[in-house]
This record gives structure tokens, C-alpha cells and sequence, in this order.
């Protein structure tokens, strides 16, 4: 294994950013991660793993070591009458999961198509869209202590999952590597098609009885028309949470702005949609240099090429703030800041 010095991240971040690791380590067995870790503990820096950098933001060099682990195995485990456990690799990207699975006609993941990044960044912050989470299909997954060099299995009970978050963001941030994710799937799928959108879309697609194939490309459809692609644009989806409020402070909003968009929650407080409060303030489209709000979806952050980290964060400040005099909500960002 060969650990590398002042490391390009620009092709491995989908901002694109223009930053460098000061050591790289592309890893693919549990014996290279262990040297990687020692090469890093003797230098004294800290320890990133990368996945696919779909949700990352790099606002400097990073001044440590990123672990890039690739493997992506599939395998069936087990199965019973109803269900089928696939294991995954941390390294296979994630909608070649999705795709496998449609393919051999397993449900559960299909809402879940197109979302960028590898199966190891999955459960950390519990991808999810279209009224599907990740955890939904969570079985276990297996994880390396970096302090101890020590491997553990985690249900979902450990995993304090979370709207976007886990114990991955917290308690466990940075403390070690998901090596791969189980996921149980229906042999006999059951069509989640609760997100409004959706019945739309197949209702455009002349599609009455959807399949698999068809609850995919309605997903992937819906996707294309409304967020950029990192290939084109630089972006990491959503850069804020949709945040949560109590059902006084709904009240008070819908009375104050009628056009609220809002969602229920079974606990009695009331999720926004954080686009639709950015939009309110005008942000839609707002461009400075290369950095901006997308036209379509001013949830998205983007970067039209030679923006920089700093720069982004700076604009993200910029709309937290004018969400907040506007509306007294305060958004969290959904995006590592690193
Ligand atoms: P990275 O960005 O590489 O890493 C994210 C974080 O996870 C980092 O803190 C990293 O250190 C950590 N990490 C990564 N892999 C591991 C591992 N194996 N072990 C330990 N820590 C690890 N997200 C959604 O939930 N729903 C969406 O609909 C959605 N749409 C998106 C659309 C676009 C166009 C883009 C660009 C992003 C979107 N995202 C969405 C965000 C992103 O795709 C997900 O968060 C994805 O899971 C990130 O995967 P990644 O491999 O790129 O992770
Ligand atoms: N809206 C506006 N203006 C905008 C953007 C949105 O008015 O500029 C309104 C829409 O009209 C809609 C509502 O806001 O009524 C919600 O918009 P959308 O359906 O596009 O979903 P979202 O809340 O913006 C969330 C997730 C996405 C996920 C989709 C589909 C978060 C933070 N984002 O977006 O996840 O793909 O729902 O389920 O929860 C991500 O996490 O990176 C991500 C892309």
C-alpha cells in the first residue's frame, strides 16, 4: 500500500473543489486500513474517511490523512420466505446497489435510486427521499475502531438513526470505518409510493400497476428534472435539513406566510420544507462569481467552477441568516463541513 503525499481532491469532492489532502491511502483490505491508521497516528494528523464526497464540503487542504476504501463486494447471506439479507461493500457505489436489487426483483431501496456516494456513507446520515429511509432496510453493518483495531457489528438499535443523522455524525464521528451494510429486502415488494410526486410521475408515465423498474424510473425522473447533476454542476444535494418545528410555532408561521409549506410529524411538531423558506427570501437562481443557489432548487448550494469552499460556507451563512430574520427558523446544514 502506498500512502501519498499533497493528494488532488478535486475529481473525488462533488463540489469539485480545488483542495488537497496532505496524505492519501487508497485501502482495500482491513490490513492496509491498520497501516494507515499507524502511518497516521505516528504523524500526528488526523484520520477522514472518504466516500464518494457527495456530502462533503472541503473549505481548506485537508491537513490529515484520507482513507479512501473501495471494496464492493454484493452477497446474498441468508433468506427466509419473505425477506432476502444482501451485504454490501463500504466501497460499491450506491445506486449500482439499487440497481442490482430492481434487477433481481428485491424491493425496498427503489425510492432510494440515484442517490449519489457509496454504500459505506449510507448509514450516516441515513440517506432517504421519496417517503423511504435507509433504515427502513437497515438489517447491521460492520465497523472498524480505528483507536482499538478492533471490528463490531452494529443493529440498528446501536445506530440512533435518525431524519439525516446517526450515531455515525455524533458520538462516532471520525472514530472509525464502516466496512459493509447488510440490508433486508421483500421478496415480495410493496410499492411506497406515499411522496405525492411519485403517483404523478407514473400517472405521466402511463404507468397504473408500478413494478420495481417502473418505481425506480419515475424516482429517477422526478431526480433529473429537479436536481443538478455533480458532472455538470458542482453540488452535494440539499445543503440544509429540513427543520423542525413545534405546532405553536407552525401555527404562528401559517397565519403569518398561508403558503407555508409544512409536513406533519407523528410526534406533533411539523417539518418545512427548508426550499421553500430560501426560495421566500429571494435566494432561487442567486449567483456571485461561481457560487450560487441552484434555479430549480434553491435548497442546493452549487458551485459553477472555480468557487471555493470558503466561499460556499460563506453564502450558506448568508441564507441561514436571512431564513432566520425572516421566518425565526434556524436551518442546520446537512452537509460535513470539513
Ligand atoms: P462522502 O461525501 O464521501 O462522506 C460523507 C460523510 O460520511 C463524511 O463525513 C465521511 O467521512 C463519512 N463516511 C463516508 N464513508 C464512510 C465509511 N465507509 N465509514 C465511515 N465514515 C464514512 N442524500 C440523501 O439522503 N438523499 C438524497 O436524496 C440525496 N440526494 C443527493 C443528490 C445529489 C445531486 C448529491 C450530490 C447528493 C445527494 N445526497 C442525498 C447526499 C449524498 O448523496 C449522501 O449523503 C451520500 O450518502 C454520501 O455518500 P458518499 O459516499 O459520497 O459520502
Ligand atoms: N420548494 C420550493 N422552492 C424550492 C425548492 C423546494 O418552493 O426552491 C418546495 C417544493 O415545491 C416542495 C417542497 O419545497 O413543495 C419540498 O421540495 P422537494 O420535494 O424538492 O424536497 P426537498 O424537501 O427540497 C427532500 C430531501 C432530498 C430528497 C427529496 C425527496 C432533505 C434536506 N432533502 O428535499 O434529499 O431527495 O426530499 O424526498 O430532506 C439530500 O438530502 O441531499 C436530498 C437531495
Amino acid at each position: 500500500m502506498e500512502i501519498l503525499s499533497n493528494y488532488p481532491l478535486q475529481s473525488l469532492n462533488t463540489f469539485g473543489f480545488k483542495v488537497d489532502a496532505k496524505y492519501f491511502a487508497p485501502v482495500a483490505s482491513l490490513a492496509e486500513v491498520g497501516k494507515a491508521i499507524d502511518f497516521a497516528q505516528q504523524k500526528q494528523v488526523p484520520v477522514m474517511v472518504l466516500g464518494g464526497g457527495s456530502n462533503v464540503m472541503f473549505t481548506k487542504d485537508f491537513e490529515g490523512l484520507i482513507l479512501k476504501y473501495d471494496y464492493d463486494s454484493i452477497e446474498v447471506i441468508s433468506e427466509t420466505e419473505d425477506y432476502i439479507y444482501v451485504k454490501a461493500g463500504a466501497g460499491l457505489n450506491w445506486d449500482q446497489l439499487v440497481a442490482y436489487c430492481v434487477e433481481k426483483g428485491w424491493g425496498g431501496l427503489e425510492n432510494l435510486s440515484l442517490i449519489p456516494g457509496n454504500v459505506g456513507a449510507s448509514p450516516i446520515q441515513n440517506i432517504g427521499a421519496y417517503g423511504v429511509e435507509m433504515k427502513d432496510h437497515f438489517e447491521s453493518l460492520e465497523y472498524l475502531h480505528f483507536e482499538t483495531n478492533e471490528t463490531s457489528i452494529s443493529f440498528a438499535s446501536d445506530c440512533q438513526f435518525g431524519y439525516r443523522d446517526s450515531i455515525f455524525k455524533n458520538a462516532l464521528k471520525g472514530k472509525g470505518l464502516i466496512l459493509n451494510v447488510t440490508f433486508r429486502l421483500d421478496k415480495k415488494p410493496v410499492f411506497n409510493t406515499s411522496y405525492g410526486t411519485i403517483l404523478w410521475e407514473l400517472e405521466t408515465m402511463g404507468i397504473t400497476e408500478p413494478n420495481l423498474q417502473t418505481m425506480r424510473q419515475a424516482v429517477i425522473n422526478i431526480r433529473r428534472s429537479k436536481l443538478p447533476d455533480p458532472a455538470e454542476i458542482g453540488n452535494a444535494g440539499s445543503f440544509f435539513k429540513n427543520p423542525e418545528v413545534s405546532a405553536s410555532q407552525h401555527q404562528e408561521l401559517k397565519e403569518r406566510f398561508p403558503n407555508l409549506v409544512s409536513f406533519a410529524l407523528d410526534n406533533g411538531s411539523f417539518k418545512l420544507a427548508a426550499g421553500w423558506l430560501i426560495d421566500q427570501c429571494g435566494w432561487k437562481g442567486y449567483r456571485d462569481g461561481d457560487a450560487g443557489v441552484h434555479a430549480r432548487q434553491a435548497l442546493v448550494l452549487v458551485n459553477y467552477g472555480k468557487a471555493n469552499g470558503k466561499q460556499l460556507f460563506e453564502l450558506s451563512e448568508k441564507v441561514l441568516q436571512s431564513v432566520k430574520e425572516k421566518f425565526g427558523v434556524e436551518l442546520e446544514r446537512e452537509v460535513n463541513v470539513v
